[in-house]
């Protein structure tokens, strides 16, 4: 498997642009995926050859739109997409990490370990588990849930003043629309759509923003 594939981080200068400091255990993280990613049910075959753009790079997108401290909760974090390329980022901030699936929890957590990610912690559960239990400046999610369920989910976990960063493909604006009422009732004060070239490739990755009041 990844004797065809050859490395699978690229090392050019927009992703040390992108992953600063991290690019390193980064770069480590898309190996072990490139490796064991597939077997494990975390990737697609076919998602193999676009491992490092449309995933790994993919996740750092949300970077940007964090707070300079606090913490951050990552829903549904499956492979550690978006939540250990954040974590690795921004080593600063207090890293959850949120999967219900026993066989990802278990990759996660060799993952903590490979990498040493010390800013992070795990939970096996739901999201809904943690409600009134977990209060983060920032949730990030994706690929989880369309925008309205993922409200529901996600808000309650958000502390007055933080935010939720869903990671969204083409329909976002209509999720948006489709989300309106859930989310001003669970304190969604602003909401803006954020559209972001990453690679100035022509595709577009686009950030849900949902400031609570
Ligand atoms: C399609 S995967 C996406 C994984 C990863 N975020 C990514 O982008 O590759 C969705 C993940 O959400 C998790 N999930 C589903 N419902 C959840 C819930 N209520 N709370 C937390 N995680 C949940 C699933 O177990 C799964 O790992």
């Amino acid at each position: 498997m990844t004797q065809e594939q050859g490395p699978v981080a690229v090392d050019d200068a927009r992703s040390r642009e992108v992953l600063g400091l991290a690019w390193g255990a980064v770069a480590h993280f898309a190996e072990m995926l490139a490796d064991q990613g597939e077997l494990r049910g975390l990737i697609g075959p076919r998602e193999l050859p676009r491992l490092w753009t449309r995933h790994v790079l993919n996740s750092a997108v949300v970077a940007r739109f964090l707070p300079e401290e606090g913490s951050l909760a990552d829903v549904g974090s499956g492979a550690g997409l978006p939540g250990v390329v954040l974590a690795a980022m921004r080593p600063e901030l207090e890293v959850h990490l949120i999967e219900p699936m026993e066989r990802r929890v278990s990759w996660l957590l060799e993952v903590r370990e490979e990498l040493d990610l010390d800013n992070v912690e795990i939970h096996h559960c739901r999201a809904e588990e943690l409600h009134g239990k977990l209060r983060v400046s920032a949730v990030t999610a994706r690929a989880v849930a369309a925008l309205d369920k993922l409200a529901r989910m996600t808000m309650p976990l958000v502390e007055p003043g933080g935010v939720l960063l869903a990671q969204k493909g083409r329909r976002a604006e209509d999720e948006v629309a489709q989300a309106e009422r859930v989310l001003a009732r669970l304190g969604g004060d602003q909401v803006t759509v954020h559209q972001i070239d990453l690679l100035g490739d022509g595709e577009v990755t686009r950030v849900v923003k949902v400031h609570r009041a």
